[in-house]
């Protein structure tokens, strides 16, 4: 059995931005919109501090309501919890990154946003259909301007001062690698799917050397199947320490150095993944070891198109 301790509390300085983010994070990829506005009520009151929303999730609404309500309750202060949103692909034009900024923010109902991340690497055709698709049903991407040229509008806003870190999501090293040199303000944070199915070490091993904060997505392998949660090694360490499965996941995450996000609907499951200790080493070394498994459940990352939210009608 192990006892409780203060990882769920551990918080990255981000060295390419302002302040920490609580490696220990929720998302708000949730496909009603009572159930988000819900879920991100009790998430704040399970004890998370991190929050992760997105334009493409269309949750920006509901997360801002909870938030205000929490806020207003006076139990929490806005400075206490780290938010962060998302560019999406049809707004790459350095034109339209400051005024999706501000619909994102004015939804969220802030003054300031902790993180901004651009969603993808991949631009599509500029406008207010999310989803373009030729006649064929191809993806109409936008060749007009580079993932760079989306970067300085982003820089802009962090001097502006709206926004304390800007960063990456569904990226690769070599595109990293690119922006990151390139860059005036540098990525605060890389988001990618990441768990012990996709410990994407040799991206790791980079923001670790250049100061960024790695930050995984899908930490319990999103319900997908093969189930992580039901790995025999996983099973076994949660059986040994008198945890979950799902907590000796997150317990990873964060004891390799990464932030990370879950999402549940479910209240009692919300209370289980805050409520995380640290693993033993040879747990650490048995997941890191023993997991030979490797497998990426979102195509996001090659084509621009997210997996795991349905095709807009
Ligand atoms: N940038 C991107 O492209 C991108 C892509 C995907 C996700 N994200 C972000 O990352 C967040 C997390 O990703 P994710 O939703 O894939 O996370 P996840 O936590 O790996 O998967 C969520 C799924 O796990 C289940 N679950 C949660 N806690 C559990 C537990 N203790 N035991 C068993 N099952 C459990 C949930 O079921 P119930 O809800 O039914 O409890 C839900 O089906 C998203 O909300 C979003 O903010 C970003």
């Amino acid at each position: 059995m192990i006892q409780p301790d203060n990882l769920r509390f551990t918080r990255l300085p981000l060295a390419n931005g302002a302040g920490a983010i609580p490696a220990l994070g929720f998302g708000t990829l949730i496909p009603d919109p009572i159930a988000t506005k819900n879920a991100t009520k009790a998430a704040l009151e399970a004890g998370f501090r991190a929050l992760d929303t997105a334009e493409r999730y269309r949750t920006e609404k509901e997360v801002g309501e909870a938030m205000t309500e929490v806020f207003k309750a006076g139990k929490i202060k806005r400075e206490e919890v780290f938010v962060a949103t998302k560019l999406w692909n049809t707004n790459h034009r350095p034109e339209r990154v400051k005024p999706a900024f501000e619909v994102s923010l004015k939804k969220l109902q802030l003054d300031y946003l902790d993180l901004y991340l651009i969603h993808t690497p991949f631009a599509f055709q500029p406008g207010d259909v999310q989803d373009p698709r030729d006649v064929s049903g191809n993806v109409i991407y936008d060749r007009g301007v580079t993932l760079l040229d989306t970067w300085r509008a982003m820089e802009e806003l962090v001097r502006e001062g709206k926004c304390k870190a800007i960063g990456l999501s569904d990226i690769g090293l070599e595109k990293l690698k690119e922006i990151f040199e390139a860059a005036t303000i540098k990525p605060a944070v890389v988001h990618v799917e990441s768990h012990p199915y996709l410990p994407e070490w040799e991206l790791l091993d980079y923001c670790r050397k250049n100061g960024i904060v790695f930050q995984a997505f899908a930490a319990l392998g999103h319900s997908s199947e093969p189930n992580l949660l039901a790995d025999p090694v996983i099973t076994a360490i949660a059986h040994r320490v008198g945890k979950t499965p799902a907590q000796v996941a997150l317990a990873w995450g964060i004891q390799r150095g990464t932030a990370l996000l879950t999402t549940t609907k479910t209240p009692s499951r919300m209370a289980e993944n805050f409520d995380v200790s640290t693993l033993p080493e040879d747990a650490m070394r048995e997941i890191n070891e023993g997991i030979q498994s490797r497998i990426r459940f979102n195509a996001v990352v090659e084509t621009g198109v997210p997996g795991f939210i349905p095709r807009e009608k």
